[in-house]
């Protein structure tokens, strides 16, 4: 095809996400809790193709789509309504979720699907809509929306939407041994809420983001943290094993990827991932393991739309 028209289908990719620090405060008024959270995004990714149909439709494939929702609860479908009713277009959409983010996981899958099905509606739509204006809508989508969207290495304030980009010396080498069902996000807070009766205010590390910009994956390891693990170990205690096995199988460092099940490693270099990937898979501690590397760009049109033709 040439020359400008509407584009038929438009495929956007985007990344998972693993917490290298997650400090989280006390309960908010309104129901979130400020946090301190270093994100970096990790590439394993979710493929989400819009394509024009005659309403609002979700499809999913791929490992755990029969635990995603298809209605409007399912944050695609949201980004598409939010985005059309600010464009005064109707939101007749058919958008497909290839899966490859574990489902509700700790690492950002609906929030991936969020921000890939804005970017795809916004070139389907030619709406013209800027990088603020996408951002925040991302951010009414939910709190890790927008890094999604920017991807790399950042800094979230606030309940985790205010992104502050980071320096990043290195590649990191990452293995996420991936549990079986999932953790429901707010019970995880909720059972932080009851562990941690006076949370203190949360506060970016300086000596992890000194360690992210000279990319020392040695100094990463000692100073990795999760506020949210505890609460995690608790309604999941299981977790505490894979985590032994993950060190044990020579991991620098292991801990709770978000709110979780998923656990994350850190590895030396790509060939100690991939043997700590493989002890991990032979552990009986986890449903299975996936090696990834880290910082990757964020959501990203592979498909392209009109203003790309
Ligand atoms: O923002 P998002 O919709 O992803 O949040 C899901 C849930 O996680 C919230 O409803 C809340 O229970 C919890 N949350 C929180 N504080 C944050 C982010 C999320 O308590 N900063």
């Amino acid at each position: 095809m040439s020359g400008p028209g509407p584009a038929r289908r438009v495929t956007v990719r985007v990344p998972a996400k693993v917490n290298v620090q997650l400090a989280v405060g006390a309960a908010r008024t309104d129901g979130f809790h400020d946090l301190a959270n270093v994100f970096l995004a990790v590439a394993l990714y979710d493929e989400i193709t819009a394509t024009p149909a005659a309403s609002l439709q979700v499809t999913c494939a791929g490992p755990g789509a029969d635990q995603v929702p298809l209605d409007r609860t399912n944050l695609a479908a949201r980004a598409a309504e939010l985005l059309a009713a600010r464009y005064g277009i109707t939101p007749d959409v058919h958008l497909h979720i290839d899966k490859d983010i574990p489902v509700a996981g700790g690492m950002a899958g609906g929030s991936a699907d969020g921000a890939g099905a804005l970017l795809a509606c916004d070139a389907l739509w030619s709406t013209g809509a800027s990088r603020a204006e996408l951002l925040e809508i991302c951010a009414e989508l939910g709190s890790d929306v927008p890094f999604s969207l920017v991807g790399g290495a950042a800094l979230g304030t606030g309940r985790g939407e205010q992104l502050t980009s980071l320096a990043l010396g290195a590649a990191f080498h990452w293995v996420f041994a991936l549990a079986d069902g999932g953790l429901s996000t707010p019970t995880v807070f909720r059972e932080f809420d009851r562990l941690t009766p006076d949370a203190a205010p949360p506060q970016a590390s300086p000596d992890l983001i000194d360690a992210l910009r000279s990319g020392d994956v040695v100094a990463l390891a000692a100073v990795l943290a999760n506020d949210l693990q505890p609460a995690a170990l608790s309604l999941r205690p299981s977790l505490a094993d894979t985590l032994a096995a993950g060190a044990a199988a020579g991991a620098l460092a292991g801990l709770v990827s978000g709110s979780g099940p998923t656990t994350a490693f850190l590895a030396k270099d790509a060939e100690s991932a991939a043997e700590v990937a493989a002890a991990l898979r032979g552990s009986g501690t986890c449903r299975s393991a996936r090696v990834a590397v880290s910082s990757v760009a964020g959501a990203t049109v592979l498909r392209p739309g009109p203003s790309q033709r």
